[in-house]
């Protein structure tokens, strides 16, 4: 008897990172994948483009609906769930005193709340489908804040935190939990541009099709935690280990050509 199809989620598939998951995932053979995010004319584009069987889900996720949404469409086209990609988020620039309690807010809806209402919704299936796993896609900046990006870091470093704890919790459950956290990525929702206009900032970026090979590393893969580029993991060890260094290399001149963590943003 031949083993049942992998079947793995990936929310914000759209573009970016989460486009490049997908195309990563439909590499394995034997993989299905369910494509997540608002822009249906572009997962039906994607779907049709995979060389492995796909279906897709129109869906804004911050919406109250949306996990019975996703939940019920799983269930209509599989009966089973190996990966959760939980990817789909955004950022908006601006200080704390300019944005306001709204910013955080909006980011806290999408970047947190939104993954954990999913996670709470589909991990009954994941438990079932075990050994499964959850990739939750956070970010260097859930390690490290900056100026103008903290409503964006207060979200992941929130998911950070929370993921810590699920991957302890689900392990005797047969649920692999691990994260992802990319650097400086140029994305349609986080362009970078100023980090690609000079040939020595360029050095620092990284692409969506490394961020996809390490959530395959993660999930299928079984790793805890990948920074992508990986020596974005010195910026966080540096964050512990001597925060008032931190704090003046952030403040001063280098603070400058790093502050688009989080990009304005069409909604
Ligand atoms: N690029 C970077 O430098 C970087 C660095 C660290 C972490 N990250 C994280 O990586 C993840 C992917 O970002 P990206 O760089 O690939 O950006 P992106 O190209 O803008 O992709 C964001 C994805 O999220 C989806 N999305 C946004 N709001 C949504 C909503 N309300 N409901 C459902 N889907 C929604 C978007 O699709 P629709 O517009 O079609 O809904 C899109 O597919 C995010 O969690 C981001 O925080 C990125």
């Amino acid at each position: 008897m031949s083993s049942p199809a992998k079947i793995a989620l990936v929310t914000g598939a759209s573009s970016g990172i989460g486009a490049a998951t997908a195309r990563r995932l439909a590499r394995d053979p034997g993989t299905e994948l369910v494509l997540v995010a608002r822009r249906g004319e572009l997962l039906a584009e994607l779907a049709a483009s995979l060389p492995v069987p796909a279906t897709w889900l129109a869906a804004d996720l911050t919406r109250a609906d949306a996990p019975q949404l996703v939940r019920a469409h799983v269930e209509q086209h599989h009966d089973r769930l190996d990966l959760l990609v939980n990817n789909a988020g955004a950022g908006w620039r601006g200080s704390f005193a300019e944005t306001g309690w709204a910013n955080v807010q909006r980011h806290m809806e999408l970047n947190f709340d939104a993954v954990v209402r999913l996670t709470e919704e589909l991990l009954p299936l994941l438990r079932r489908s075990a050994p499964s796993a959850i990739v939750n896609v956070a970010s260097t900046a859930g390690r490290v804040s900056r100026a103008k990006s903290g409503a964006y870091s207060a979200s992941k470093f929130a998911l950070i935190g929370w993921t810590d704890a699920l991957n302890l919790e689900e392990a005797p459950h047969g649920v692999h939990v691990g994260m992802v956290l990319p650097g400086f990525i140029p994305t349609e929702g986080f362009p970078q541009a100023e980090l690609r206009e000079k040939a020595l900032t360029r050095l620092i970026l990284g692409t969506p099709e490394q961020v996809a090979e390490a959530i395959h590393e993660v999930g299928p893969g079984g790793k805890t935690e990948r920074y992508v580029p990986r020596k974005y993991a010195l910026a966080a060890q540096l964050r512990v280990l001597a925060p008032g260094l931190t704090r003046r290399v952030l403040g001063g001149g280098a603070a400058s050509t790093l502050v688009p963590a989080a990009s304005e943003r069409r909604d």
